[in-house]
């Protein structure tokens, strides 16, 4: 994601839990657009925050200063790495609430989970073009998922709104839209999916 970010002429700030001089070497190969920062100065710096880390680091964030801004969560839950979180073994909550529980006042959006890293990158295609791809979106707030839209329509992708929070189930782990749409993990490549079959998966989901 930063990647493309930097190539659409964003301005990238990184942050991990190790610390910014993990991130050195990243943020030069990524030019002058990027920075390496504490995961503290790149909540307060960024006009949009990415938070792709393991769910169960979620609680550890609770505390940075997010309340109001746009919060793109990546996350999924994968039990055999994540768990056991009740919550979300119970599916009372789904994985972007369990995130909002412990950033009060963010405005969550759940995008980019269902895309592998190398999808994202090689299927990020310009407005317009006929093969271009599509993400989908969920969120509470209108104004933050416009927002996400926007970003998204920066960096290559259309954008298909999966509903509110809750509905994010429908694009977790297992569900029809969850990878398959973009195509096998071995080509890297990937295979482009617009808004239609984006759509139809989204609808297709079961729990
Ligand atoms: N990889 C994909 O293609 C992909 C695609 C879609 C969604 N996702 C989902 O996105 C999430 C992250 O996946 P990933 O593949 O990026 O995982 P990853 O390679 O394990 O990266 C996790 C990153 O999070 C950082 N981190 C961990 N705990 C943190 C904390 N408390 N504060 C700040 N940074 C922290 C780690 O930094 P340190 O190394 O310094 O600890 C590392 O940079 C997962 O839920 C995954 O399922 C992944």
């Amino acid at each position: 994601m930063a990647r493309l970010a930097v190539a659409a002429g964003h301005r990238v700030v990184l942050s991990n839990s190790r610390g910014p001089d993990t991130l050195l070497a990243l943020a030069a190969e990524l030019g002058p657009r990027a920075r390496a920062a504490t995961v503290h100065d790149a909540a307060t710096t960024a006009d949009i925050v990415l938070v792709s880390i393991p769910v169960k680091a979620y609680p550890g964030l609770s505390g940075q200063p997010l309340a109001g801004k746009v919060v793109m969560d990546t996350g999924n839950y994968y039990p055999q790495r994540d768990g056991p979180l009740p919550e979300l073994d119970s599916r009372s909550l789904t994985e972007s609430e369990y995130l909002l529980r412990s950033l009060p006042g963010a405005e969550v959006v759940k995008v980019f989970n269902n895309i592998m890293f190398k999808h994202l990158l090689n299927l990020a295609r310009p407005p317009g073009a006929a093969d271009r791809s599509s993400l989908p979106i969920a969120g509470d707030s209108a104004t933050a998922k416009a927002t996400v839209s926007e970003f998204l329509d920066s960096i290559g992708y259309g954008t298909v709104d999966a509903g509110p929070l809750a509905e994010g189930w429908r694009q977790q782990p297992g569900t029809p839209v969850y990878g398959t749409p973009y195509g096998p993990f071995d080509d890297e490549l990937g295979t482009p999916a617009g808004a239609e079959p984006i759509r139809a998966a989204l609808a297709a989901a079961r729990r």
